[in-house]
């Protein structure tokens, strides 16, 4: 099989969180160009709408799922419809990560429970049972959106590390639990990307002179340049990559 053919993903389901816009859309676009069936989820159907008709028209396969992933009960609904509907799942994206930019002092304990269950306890959820149904075929893609921030930390912003450092544990525990049925686990880590929840940051001429500083390659991302890193985590081209953080950020990580 040459190599291009190993990055197809005709035929196969995919369910992508977060994926009416931002990063979700670019990665969700991108398995669809490659073939699969992408269920978009968020919280606003308009968005979801308009994403799906984005997709049609560069003749991609997507429908919209809208629900607030803090509801476990609606999240496992959605895969469990997918299951009824498609009769398999394929790749599971776990992308949607909210940030709540305040020192630990400032939270109360239901205001970290709330941004841990919709952070990370939805996406043990989701994986638990999309995972269950890849396993039956054999074949699966568990992809998570982490973070650079995790492994480092930034004063001010206390809980968000936390829950995508949770992310990381539960990419390795699905790794070795799922990887003797064929299904990986593997996380994106991205750095700054100008996505339009960052479009104040990321137009702000000192976070651009920051990322001219800190970033080696000298600029934020591009929410585009999430996709390739998706396409190979859900692809055949990956089949021998479990438990690993793949890091996009240009390189700011890694930067002394
Ligand atoms: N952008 C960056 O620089 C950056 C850097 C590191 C990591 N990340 C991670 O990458 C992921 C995507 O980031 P992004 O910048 O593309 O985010 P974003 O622009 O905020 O997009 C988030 C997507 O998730 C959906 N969403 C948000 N909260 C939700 C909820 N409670 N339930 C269901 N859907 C929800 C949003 O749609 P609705 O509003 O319609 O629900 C939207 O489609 C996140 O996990 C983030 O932590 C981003």
């Amino acid at each position: 099989m040459s190599i291009f053919n190993r990055f197809s993903l005709d035929g196969r389901v995919a369910l992508v969180t977060g994926g009416g816009r931002g990063l979700g859309f670019e990665m969700a676009r991108a398995l669809a160009e490659a073939g699969a069936h992408v269920v978009l989820t968020g919280r606003t159907a308009g968005t979801l709408d308009k994403a799906v008709a984005a997709i049609a028209k560069t003749g991609g396969k997507s429908e919209a799922a809208a629900f607030d992933v803090a509801d476990i009960d609606a999240g496992r609904a959605v895969v469990a419809d997918i299951r009824k509907t498609h009769s398999r799942l394929d790749i599971l994206i776990n992308n949607v990560g909210a940030r709540d930019r305040r020192p630990l002092a400032a939270f109360d304990d239901r205001e970290i429970l709330d941004l841990i269950r919709t952070d990370l306890l939805s996406a043990i959820s989701l994986s638990r049972d999309a995972a269950e149904i890849m396993k039956e075929r054999g074949h699966g893609r568990l992809i998570a959106v982490t973070s650079i921030i995790g492994d480092m930390a930034m004063p001010g912003d206390a809980v968000y590390p936390v829950a995508k450092q949770g992310m990381t544990g539960l990419v390795r525990s699905l790794a070795v639990e799922y990887g003797a049925f064929g299904v990986t686990s593997n996380a994106i880590a991205p750095g700054m990307f100008a996505t339009e929840t960052n479009a104040a940051l990321s137009e702000n001429p000192d976070m651009i002179a920051f990322a001219r500083r800190r970033v080696p390659l000298e600029r934020w991302g591009r929410p585009e340049e999430i996709a390739g890193a998706a396409l190979f985590l859900a692809s055949d081209a990956a089949s021998f990559v479990n438990g690993h953080v793949l890091t996009v950020d240009g390189g700011m990580s890694v930067r002394m």
